[in-house]
């Protein structure tokens, strides 16, 4: 038995002499990160919130610290609040880093970014992240339940009432209700006790709950199977009418309907327009379109592109003609009403 315990204390001496150095790294590693300085700051004057939150990239460029290479170059576009823009592009285009520069998870190295005529660098951090509902590629839920999960990202307790309204606008409430605990049901740490699909769909119900004015889907319909995916959109066009959506996608599909759609190769951007347009005109997208639609489901898109082309072409007209004949009328009414006064002084 003494021997037992003369072993025992060698072996804890030893286990001791191992983790000693080991903990001296982590330590090291630990106080590496406390001291590295954060970039993104506030600002010791900040600006008040703008009414509206249009988006505008103005010339952005941006490299990740530590690197010399730029990954975004001359990025400019605009979306006005409500409307939906999509990024598509080939893997490592710069998607998701364009996607990351809106909640000022980097700053930009050159050009500006706005939010309403501000620039985001100006505005308070905690109230630009309450601005945005964003939903990272990879779905970080947390050790919880769902309810928990949902609300977080909220800056208010939210009734289940209002977390129900958008797991069903995810298409999540489907497969949440039928679950023993429903929203009670328990997440464990990273969601592994769900599937890709499923995570996916809950990491979107967390940013719509928010009902933050932007929200931002990087590559968050990918799991979803083209009906479930289409079912999202539909919902998303209805219940967030107001709310200005950035959407990052592989697929085509998924963003047809987009107000505009940019197409990054190599960090920059090589076409903007809406759907029927790129196909005809942008050959990167429709390389990226031929490899996911038919050639005759291609032409026949370009062919209702064109159609309704020429009709907003003869609205427009039609609209124009209706103005000046207004205007004509207009005056010669006034001719005649002076005319008559005229008269009547005599
Ligand atoms: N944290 C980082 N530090 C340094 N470089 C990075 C970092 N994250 C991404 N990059 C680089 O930036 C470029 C753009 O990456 P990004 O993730 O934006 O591409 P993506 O278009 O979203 O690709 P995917 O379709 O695979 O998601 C890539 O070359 C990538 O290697
Ligand atoms: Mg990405």
């Amino acid at each position: 038995q003494y021997l037992a315990q003369v072993t025992f204390a060698f072996i804890m001496l030893s286990m001791i002499f191992m983790l000693v150095p080991r903990m001296n790294v982590a330590i090291k590693r630990l106080s590496e990160v406390l001291d590295e300085e954060i970039s993104v700051k506030d600002k010791t004057k900040t600006q008040k919130l703008p009414k509206t939150f249009d988006l505008t990239f103005e010339n952005v460029s941006f490299a990740y610290p530590d690197s010399e290479e730029a990954v975004l170059e001359n990025i400019n576009f605009s979306v006005k609040q409500g409307e939906t823009i999509a990024v598509i592009g080939g893997t490592g285009s710069g998607k998701s880093t364009i996607a990351k520069l809106i909640p000022r998870f980097y700053d930009v190295s050159k050009g500006k970014i706005k939010l309403g005529g501000v620039d985001i660098r100006d505005l308070k951090q905690s109230e630009l992240h309450n601005l945005i509902g964003y939903v990272p590629q990879k779905a970080n839920l947390f050790s919880g339940n769902i309810r928990e999960n949902i609300n977080y990202g909220s800056s208010k307790n939210l009734s289940d009432e209002e977390i129900i309204e958008a797991l069903k606008i995810a298409q999540a409430w489907d497969f949440v209700q039928k679950l023993p605990e429903d929203l009670n049901e328990k997440v464990s740490q990273g969601g592994k006790n769900f599937s890709g699909g499923q995570k996916q769909r809950l990491s979107i119900a967390r940013a719509i709950a928010s009902k933050a004015p932007i929200l931002i889907f990087d590559d968050s319909f990918s799991a979803l199977d083209y009906k479930t995916d289409a079912k999202l959109r539909a919902e998303l066009a209805i219940k967030t009418k107001s709310q200005t959506k950035f959407i990052v996608a592989q697929r085509v599909t998924s963003i047809m309907q987009a107000d505009k759609i940019i197409v990054l190769d190599g960090g920059k951007i090589v076409g903007i327009g809406i759907h029927g347009e790129l196909l005809k005109n942008n050959e990167i997208y429709r390389e990226i379109a031929s490899s996911q639609l038919s050639d005759e489901e291609i032409e026949t898109q370009i062919k209702d592109f064109e159609k309704q082309k020429t009709i907003s072409k003869t609205q427009k007209n039609t609209k124009k003609a209706v103005s000046v004949s207004k205007k004509i009328a207009k005056k010669s009414l006034k001719k005649v009403i002076s005319k008559k006064s005229k008269k009547g002084e005599k």
